[in-house]
């Protein structure tokens, strides 16, 4: 296994180009299996989930070509309706190709995606919906088993305990787009990447309208044409760049990034006091100055995202006052907090929220990573930490940043990827 090995201290500056939707590839990624015709996505982030995703639609029968962020995507036929265990277990997000190959094949058979760290990760929103639309579905022997003699349009409700489910919307819409009639998906999810995926679909010649509201209208076509498609920029790596400033208190430019969504995430930085310039497709980030403690409300989009939680819990921690988070998307999602401990911060949890009195500064540690964004948190505090700080098990990191090491390095920072 590798880790990073990272000297803090160092300021950063210059500038970061951000890299693809990781949370917009994917489904669309999984959405082209829906046609024979030739699919061609640009902007696609160079991610070990991606390669997963990859790895299978190729397995399904995709003939696939990726090279410089440019994925080439033609499936005459699908060849198989699996989705086997040893790739479902690597990346959950494998289940995006059961509403494809429902609206293709007219079944499916999808290994039941475990847990993870975060939480456990239930499906049952996505079994409702596509149940809702005509598809029986039995869970035998930790498998989906799905089939439909015909996708048929319906309302479908399926909002759940937390609210919306980005990935239950995106589900349902992709099975509904060649459904027999109209379907309306209501409390839709209103995440960009929601709104990537609409778009894609509609690109390919779909009938998608409410894309980004809460109630998503998809009006059932047959035909698709052939489509070429550039992939949204990926929100969560920009807040992770910016909050990479604030807590090493540098000023950097962060590229080919779309400021509108991360409203949100560039309010709270304010709020902390960052300065933060919003040009068309990049933004500039001031963290010289004077920063104060803030609260931190986690709630779908356009709220605070649960997936810069972590990240802000590492800039609070060495802020000075007290400041907190609540978490109120996942069950398990303040892992960051026991290995900040380590390096010194101030930080209780009770329940879903996490408490954290800022501490002049954080002492480089021997750290483990648990979780995607968890592990950029751990990076983070290892920027600003007094010494050496090695984050071992960085694979979880390699599943949703591209070159991490490789941007952060650019802008100065001292972190070198090495075997553990
Ligand atoms: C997507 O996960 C993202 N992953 C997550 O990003 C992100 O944190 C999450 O949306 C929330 O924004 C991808 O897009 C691949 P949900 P998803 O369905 O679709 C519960 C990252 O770091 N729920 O919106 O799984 C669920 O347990 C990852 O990039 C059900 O109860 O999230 C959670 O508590 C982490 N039943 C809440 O809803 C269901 O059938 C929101 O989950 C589905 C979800």
């Amino acid at each position: 296994m590798q880790q990073f090995v990272i000297e803090g201290g160092m300021k950063l500056s210059g500038e970061v180009i951000i890299s693809g939707a990781k949370n917009s590839a994917l489904p669309i990624i999984a959405a082209s299996l829906l046609t024979d015709k030739k699919v061609v996505l640009e902007n696609v982030p160079d991610l070990v989930d991606v390669r997963t995703m990859i790895e299978l639609i190729q397995h399904l029968g995709a003939d696939v070509m990726f090279d410089r962020h440019v994925l080439r995507i033609h499936t005459p036929k699908i060849k198989k309706i699996d989705a086997p265990y040893d790739i479902v277990r690597k990346m959950r997000a494998s289940y995006y190709v059961l509403g494809a190959l429902l609206a293709r094949e007219k079944k499916a058979k999808v290994s039941l995606p475990g847990g993870c760290a975060i939480g456990p990760r239930p499906i049952d929103l996505h079994i409702k919906g596509l149940r809702t639309m005509g598809v029986n579905i039995e869970i035998e022997e930790g498998f989906i088993n799905a089939h439909t003699r015909q996708l048929s349009g319906h309302e479908v409700n399926i909002e759940g305990p937390k609210g919306t489910s980005v990935g239950a919307t995106i589900n349902v819409m992709i099975a509904a787009v060649q459904a027999k009639g109209e379907t309306i998906i209501s409390p839709a999810a209103c995440e960009p990447e929601v709104i990537d995926v609409a778009n894609f679909l509609n690109a390919m010649g779909f009938d998608i309208t409410g894309q980004g509201t809460h109630r998503i209208n998809i009006k059932g076509k047959s035909s698709a044409t052939d489509v070429k498609y550039s992939i949204i920029p990926d929100r969560i790596e920009a807040g992770t760049f910016a909050t990479a400033a604030a807590i090493t208190r540098s000023s950097i430019t962060i590229k080919d990034c779309c400021p509108d969504h991360l409203t949100s995430i560039l309010g709270k930085l304010e709020e902390i006091g960052v300065g933060v310039g919003r040009g068309e497709n990049n933004i500039v980030v001031n963290g010289t100055r004077q920063m104060h403690a803030a609260n931190i409300f986690v709630a779908t989009y356009p709220g605070f995202p649960t997936d810069m939680q972590a990240q802000f819990m590492a800039l609070l921690s060495i802020v000075r006052g007290t400041s907190t988070i609540k978490e109120t998307i996942f069950e398990n999602r303040f892992m960051q907090a026991l290995e900040l401990m380590r390096m010194g911060a101030d930080i209780t949890i009770e329940g879903n929220t996490a408490v954290i009195n800022g501490v002049d500064k954080l002492s480089g540690a021997y750290l483990m990573a648990s979780d995607l964004r968890a592990s950029a948190a751990l990076v983070l505090a290892g920027l600003v930490a007094k010494g050496r700080t090695v984050v071992r098990r960085i694979y979880h990191l390699d599943r949703g940043y591209e070159k991490f090491e490789i941007k952060l390095r650019r802008l100065g920072a001292s972190i070198k990827r090495q075997s553990e």
